[in-house]
């Protein structure tokens, strides 16, 4: 085996259009691979699964962005201090205690209804032409107004965090990290703090009904978070709902376009494969390209030798179409089982806190499409972003005929 053979080339923008070919070839025939800056990178189902489950990794702290160029100082440096995916252990546990009570008091199922009316009030913009640019018109709009009902919080406060958000907020954490990402990423949170600071207070004075009071209320074994883990917590969870699942609905809806027979299949009986249909594109195109974590100490594993604290990823598109977990992992196909859950929203330790939410918004927007749109085809061939944290295909530009149900 060359070197040559085993490298995964994330610089290369070509690759990010479809990473799979390369990602299986690598994972079948070496098991792991190495990034070309020469990280290493785990691409079999069966050591991703020992990896997030053991405790010979963990998660990266402020080495993570320090190696993309942040410094002290920065607002996404001292952002980072406290964001819950950059802790381990009892700091780790603390703080994913609090959250999951203040999130788990919201309802996901009870949700449901409002995003189905959203989701087809979204599509009708369409309507008159019969054509809708899929990825900013809805993709991108239905976890926005989710979030707004699963959080509680008004309408216009939502829109000006979205709005100082911006979209590509997580590509800062991405593969190649530029002086203008990081410019871009410091003014966004330096502006996001302060406006979340200033909600907080608000909601200290004047507690209501919301995910920000719940937050500020929780409190387990006399523990509460403080002033700046609570803001940074908020901020973790409306940015981590809204571009991921945007991402992965995007996605659902450029393969029910490739694939009519799937979309026909879905149409005839939305309730009965919504489940499955959005576990495939879960899967099949993970809303992150790749897990980052650290080794706890030196050690051996998967073939290779790990000194402490080295670097390692997880590339999700290796072991989500790994063959030894699903038959044909290539072909998109609506009736796989969906109880084979993916690593699309990780496990173990740091098991993303909001699948329940992002599972339900991706079925009940792929059902809407159906339900809404019949000969849906794409008008050209959109390409992926390279270079991204988040999967992005840049547009998904539709042609669909509605119909006359709704
Ligand atoms: C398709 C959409 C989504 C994807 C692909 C996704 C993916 C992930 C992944 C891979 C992790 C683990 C990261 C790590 O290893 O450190 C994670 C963690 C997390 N996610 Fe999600 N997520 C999605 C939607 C959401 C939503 C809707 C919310 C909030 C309502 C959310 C909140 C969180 C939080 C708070 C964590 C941190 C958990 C921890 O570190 O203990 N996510 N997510």
């Amino acid at each position: 085996m060359s070197e040559q053979d085993v490298i995964i080339p994330l610089e290369d923008p070509t690759w990010w259009q479809d990473p799979y070919p390369i990602l299986g070839r690598i994972r079948d025939a070496h098991r792991t691979g190495l990034t070309d800056a020469g990280q290493k990178a785990i691409l079999r189902w069966e050591d991703a699964e020992d990896l997030l489950k053991g405790d010979a990794f963990e998660n990266e702290g402020l080495e993570y962005i320090e190696r993309r160029g942040f410094r002290p100082g920065d607002a996404l440096y001292e952002w980072r201090r406290h964001s819950i995916g950059a802790l381990n252990g009892a700091d780790h546990a603390r703080i994913r205690a609090l959250v999951s009570r203040a999130l788990t008091h919201r309802s996901v199922d009870g949700l449901r209804e409002r995003i189905r009316g959203h989701a087809h009030n979204l599509l009708r913009a369409g309507d008159d032409q019969g054509e809708l640019e899929a990825r900013t018109q809805f993709a991108t709009r239905l976890p926005f107004l989710t979030i707004v009902d699963f959080l509680g919080i008004e309408m216009s406060e939502a829109a000006t965090i979205a709005q100082k958000m911006g979209a590509g907020s997580a590509d800062a954490f991405g593969p190649k990290v530029t002086q203008e990402i990081r410019d871009k990423a410091n003014d966004m949170f330096a502006t996001i703090m302060e406006f979340v600071g200033g909600l907080y207070e608000q909601r200290r004075e004047e507690p209501r009904d919301d995910l920000l009071t719940a937050l500020i209320q929780a409190e387990e074994g006399g523990d509460r978070l403080s002033h700046d883990e609570l803001i940074v917590l908020f901020t973790n969870i409306f940015g981590g709902a809204i571009e991921t699942t945007a991402s992965v609905i995007a996605s659902g809806i450029y393969e029910l376009a490739r694939h009519p027979e799937q979309a026909a299949l879905l149409r005839g009986d939305p309730e009965r494969f919504k489940k499955s249909a959005a576990e495939e594109v879960i899967r099949h195109r993970p809303g992150f390209y790749a897990a980052g974590k650290k080794a706890r100490h030196s050690h051996s594993a998967y073939g290779l030798d790990f000194k402490e604290g080295e670097p390692i990823s997880i590339l999700i598109g290796g072991p989500n179409r790994d063959p030894s977990r699903w038959n044909d992992p290539n072909r998109f196909d609506i009736t796989r089982d969906a109880r084979i859950w993916s690593l699309t929203f990780s496990m173990g330790e740091h098991f993303c806190l909001g699948q329940a939410l992002a599972r339900a918004e991706i079925q009940e927007a792929m059902a809407a499409l159906v339900e809404h749109c019949d000969e849906i085809e794409l008008t050209e061939e959109p390409s992926w972003l390279p270079h991204v944290m988040v999967n992005r295909l840049e547009s998904v530009p539709l042609r669909y005929s509605a119909r006359s149900t709704d």
